[in-house]
């Protein structure tokens, strides 16, 4: 069983929706609301401690009962089941899509090459767990038999944007130990981290399905010739883990096997902070969160496979995205979280959305004609408010946002909180509503100026509004919340790869850039440099000047 695959200008309800935009496109979100004294009722949902309310959007029931039918159409149910049924998805790379798996919540048995993956998930599960509880208790120690204080994650890209998002969204829920992340290949985030680290107490976590990313393999060389330099290389065995599907190139990296946390090919990179990869996130808020996290993410993917599209939260979310990037021609998302703990949701997101949904050539292998992955981009709220919402309220783009935020703070005892939470709802309120002329005239008139200097201020001052957006308003920030979250728009993804068409789960787009950038290494020393481009030829002789 895979996916099966349609174009979806061909769809029925695609030539009905493109109907609707024409009928409605000049609507306005408060009509809406004018319109329906329900509509607040009707367009949001109660799930688990998630209160998500999608009224704010260019849309009327008609319009979320059609995308419903075009996800149908194209066939969203069969495909939900071939997912997490562990059929290889990731057709070009011959993979299944696992990810779910790992947080499965009951025991029926998931096969890939007719294996039940079961067991071993349990096994690493449960490896990763105990090695955890001894690092944190202090009975796994360094060579010099101080126990362990500080963590050092080295990789990129999956292996670091899941674990940095967690371990400092949950920094609530941290222990003593000291996680830092290096991940760049640039040789100064590197010196910066061993400026801080302790060879004594330092554990370094490398991780990397394929062990042979030129970033991590470059820092981790760094870091262990730097440790060997102050320390004995039978103390690698102490100081030094890794998490990786190339068992070969670890070991002949130096790490003994039982310091070796396997994972398989059937979890993708941006998905895999749920497994091994996640080991970090373990150390810093120990195998009981980290368990909270997958409960709240398995809790999502229950509610996602089992429940009727037209109630699903991950089905509609990831809709009334394909409504404005394939209907409305919007390019972009934003992702405002209101908590600076969630400050790197939006980075982590803009590699699993736009790293799955960034293609250009359907299942077919035909290149496409319509509109596919947006631009995800964001900051977390109110910072963002004082930086680009400026655009996002009275520039030329339109641009729908997601605001995630939580009714009750972590830390209680003061009163930040309803401060936060009034510019949390205030944003969205302005976005959609505006402000006319008639009340800025008001306005201004009530300051005291003239009517000539009302008029010249008039028009700076109006703000027209029928901006959309969604509110994913969640009781508190807590493991299981977050893993909900996160598995959410997971599901997004998968969703909006359903109906365009692709292959959500591969990223040949990144490859060139590193061949390319293999080739020009060898040749800033082969001096052979005449293939290139003029342009990247006279790149490399200015920066030879430097070298
Ligand atoms: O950037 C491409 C990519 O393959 C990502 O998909 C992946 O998360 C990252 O590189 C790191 O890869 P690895 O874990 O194999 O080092």
């Amino acid at each position: 069983m895979t996916l099966n695959k349609h174009n979806p200008l061909s769809l029925k309800s695609w030539t009905l929706l493109e109907k609707k935009f024409e009928a409605l496109a000049k609507k306005k979100i408060v009509d809406y609301f004018s319109e329906d004294a329900n509509r607040t009722e009707k367009f949001s949902k109660q799930w688990e401690s998630f209160y998500v309310d999608y009224s704010k959007n260019l849309l009327d029931e008609e319009t979320l009962d059609l995308l419903v039918s075009m996800a149908e159409e194209a066939g969203l149910k069969q495909a939900i089941t071939v997912y997490f049924g562990g059929a290889k998805i990731n057709e070009t790379e011959n993979r299944a899509v696992l990810h779910t798996a790992l947080r499965k919540l009951n025991n029926q048995p998931i096969l890939v090459d007719e294996e039940d993956i079961g067991p071993k998930i349990e096994k690493l599960k449960n490896q990763m767990y105990d090695f955890a509880d001894r690092v944190i208790s202090g009975s796994w120690k360094g060579h010099s038999g101080k126990s362990i204080r500080h963590i050092v994650n080295i990789g990129i890209g999956g292996s670091d944007l899941g674990p940095v998002m967690v371990t400092e969204a949950l920094e609530y829920y941290k222990n003593h130990l000291q996680i830092t992340f290096v991940s760049n290949v640039e040789g100064d985030h590197v010196e910066e981290v061993i400026k801080t680290v302790d060879p004594e107490t330092t554990l370094f976590v490398i991780v990397s399905k394929s062990f042979t990313t030129q970033e991590t393999l470059s820092n981790a060389n760094t870091l262990r010739k730097w440790f060997l330099k102050n320390a004995p290389e039978s103390g690698i065995a102490n100081h030094f883990v890794a998490v990786s599907t190339n068992q070969k190139k670890v070991t002949e990296f130096g790490i003994p096997e039982d310091n070796i946390f396997p994972m398989y090919d059937w979890v993708g990179g941006r998905f895999s902070l749920w497994s091994t990869v996640g080991i970090s996130i373990c150390l810093a808020v120990g195998p009981k969160h980290f368990d909270d996290l997958l409960l709240g993410a398995g809790k999502m993917d229950d509610h996602f496979q089992h429940t009727d599209f037209k109630d699903n939260i991950p089905v509609l979310l990831s809709l009334i995205t394909v409504w404005y990037n394939n209907f409305w021609g919007v390019e972009t998302e934003a992702i405002i979280p209101y908590s600076q703990y969630l400050k790197s949701l939006p980075a982590y997101l803009q590699q699993a959305i736009m790293e799955s949904n960034g293609k250009g050539t359907d299942r077919n292998g035909d290149t496409i004609g319509y509109q596919t992955g947006n631009i995800i981009w964001g900051a977390s709220g109110t910072n963002a408010q004082h930086a680009f919402f400026q655009l996002m309220h009275q520039g030329t783009k339109m641009i729908p946002a997601d605001f995630i935020g939580f009714a009750k703070p972590l830390h209680s005892g003061n009163d930040h909180h309803d401060k936060l939470m009034s510019n949390f709802f205030a944003q969205t309120q302005a976005l959609m509503q505006g402000k006319n002329a008639e009340t800025v005239r008001g306005e201004l008139k009530a300051e005291g100026k003239s009517e000539a200097q009302i008029e010249r201020l008039l028009p700076f001052k109006v703000f027209e509004g029928n901006r959309p957006s969604n509110t994913l308003f969640i009781d508190q920030l807590s493991p299981r919340n977050l893993g909900s979250l996160i598995a959410l728009y997971e599901h997004r993804i998968f969703v909006q790869g359903i109906v365009w068409n692709i292959f959500s789960y591969d990223q040949w787009g990144v490859e060139l850039g590193k061949q390319l950038a293999n080739n020009i290494y060898k040749d800033f020393d082969s001096g052979n440099i005449e293939h290139h481009d003029p342009s990247t030829q006279g790149l490399i002789n200015h920066y030879k000047k430097f070298r």
